[in-house]
């Protein structure tokens, strides 16, 4: 370290250090034998007691399946799921209950989207407005619905420092613009995009507009009505929740005309056995026995980043975003992708033009105990725009610190001396891709 000099850090915004007594996994140790820093909370975040004790309390005390049992254990774990669904409105400021559908994920609510409004609503010629910023899951499904329906693909490209060209936009966006589909925030670039501008121009243009919200959601609040967005997808793994429960907001008229997706148990409200007729919403997307114990834990999620508040969360990551940018960026012949930290959530990425992302993620946590992620992060496109094949990402959350800055621009250091001038072999991990 004694080579980079650290930004001035304003610790009246960082958040207590004591709240990582809540995440028992933090007090890890990883690699040989280090401390755990843990910063590929953009893959998937750690879940607080406060969480794991919901979850096992229901396993423990209440569980059945919901919605099925006129039997005490059912009923009370309807009751919890269906809270959920209310933590879930009120989280993101839904005006109605049934707006909110649980699905498995962010990929999935997509999906879900993809398959029935775009199956029901795209004609060949009519336009789908992505950006090439898109995480594959917000790639692939539109994909595919553009092979089934003759529908067209249109990509808002970049700006010079990772950020949407909104000229470009602006171009792209015409009459034949049936949906812009785009992420609130990048999982490769951090960029946070000005979602309520591409709401408004999509609306005049007479589109609707589906935000990708899955970095987004768990660092900076949201309000679905004060946005006027059509669809909403986040996931609950990314927020302190579990994996297998992600929320797909639709508003109600949409929703209601749109055919279901999945078919099976809980959709239909009739069936023969030549034809169904389905449920209300939200059960209509919610086919199969849902994700009852992830939702409830989600709830619990939720009510412990409310305690903390999306505000604080989000003046906490920028001060470690800030560190870091500063930091990393004085070392020799390494690239940050993506805009200056006040355009960015709680994330940093780079490229090294002699040493492979593996390299850095290898090194970082055997030796220094931190966990990051390394390859197309699900942004190939986008790497393949930037030109390279993969890079670095360290992605922070609330429970991370200033000092676990440090460690890490010390290991990216100490990496860039291990291997530069002469860029030594080592033998690679598995990539994560
Ligand atoms: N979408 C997740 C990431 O960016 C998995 O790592």
């Amino acid at each position: 370290m004694s080579t980079i000099e650290t930004a001035a850090v304003d610790r009246t915004a960082l958040l207590p250090a004591s709240l990582r007594d809540d995440f028992p996994i933090l007090s890890e140790q990883v690699g040989d034998r280090q401390p755990l820093v843990f910063f590929d909370n953009a893959a998937s975040t750690q879940r607080p007691r406060q969480v794991i004790d919901a979850i096992s309390g229901v396993y423990e005390r209440t569980y059945a399946n919901v919605h099925r049992g006129i039997h005490t254990l059912s009923e009370l774990s309807t009751e919890q799921y269906e809270r959920a669904r209310t933590k879930v409105q009120q989280f993101i400021g839904a005006a109605r209950f049934h707006e909110i559908v649980f699905t498995q994920g962010t990929t999935a609510s997509i999906n879900t989207v993809a398959r029935s409004w775009g199956d029901a609503r795209l004609r060949p010629g009519d336009e789908v407005l992505l950006s090439v910023m898109e995480h594959h899951s917000n790639l692939v499904p539109w994909q595919q619905a553009a092979a089934r329906t003759g529908a067209v693909l249109q990509h808002v490209p970049l700006t010079g420092d990772g950020r949407l060209d909104m000229d470009a936009f602006d171009r792209l966006l015409t009459e034949r613009t049936k949906l812009v589909a785009v992420v609130a925030v990048s999982n490769t670039l951090g960029t946070i995009n000005p979602i309520v501008e591409i709401i408004a121009k999509a609306h005049a243009a007479g589109a609707l507009v589906l935000v990708d919200a899955a970095q987004s959601a768990p660092h900076l609040p949201i309000d679905v009505q004060a946005l006027d967005v059509d669809f909403l997808a986040f996931s609950g793994h990314k927020m302190l929740g579990p994996s297998g429960v992600g929320v797909l907001y639709g508003k109600e008229t949409l929703l209601e005309a749109m055919p279901p997706f999945l078919g099976g148990g809980s959709m239909i409200n009739e069936v023969r056995l030549d034809r169904f007729t389905p449920a209300a919403l939200p059960a209509k997307f919610e086919a199969g026995t849902p994700p009852i114990v992830p939702a409830i834990g989600l709830g619990a999620a939720i009510d412990y980043l409310e305690d903390i508040g999306l505000g604080a969360i989000h003046r906490h990551e920028l001060q470690l975003t800030r560190h870091a940018y500063a930091a990393l960026s004085q070392i020799e012949g390494l690239r940050l992708l993506g805009p200056a930290p006040e355009h960015r959530t709680g994330l940093v990425s780079f490229a090294f033009e002699r040493i492979h992302a593996h390299e850095f993620a290898q090194v970082l946590n055997d030796q220094f105990g931190v966990a990051v992620r390394a390859g197309h992060h699900c942004t190939q496109p986008l790497h393949a725009l930037l030109g390279i094949a993969a890079s670095t990402r360290a992605s922070f959350y609330l429970y991370n610190t200033i000092e676990e800055v440090d460690r890490l621009v010390e290991g990216v250091l100490a990496v860039t001396r291990m291997f530069a001038p002469k860029g030594r072999q080592r033998k690679r991990r598995k990539p994560d891709e």
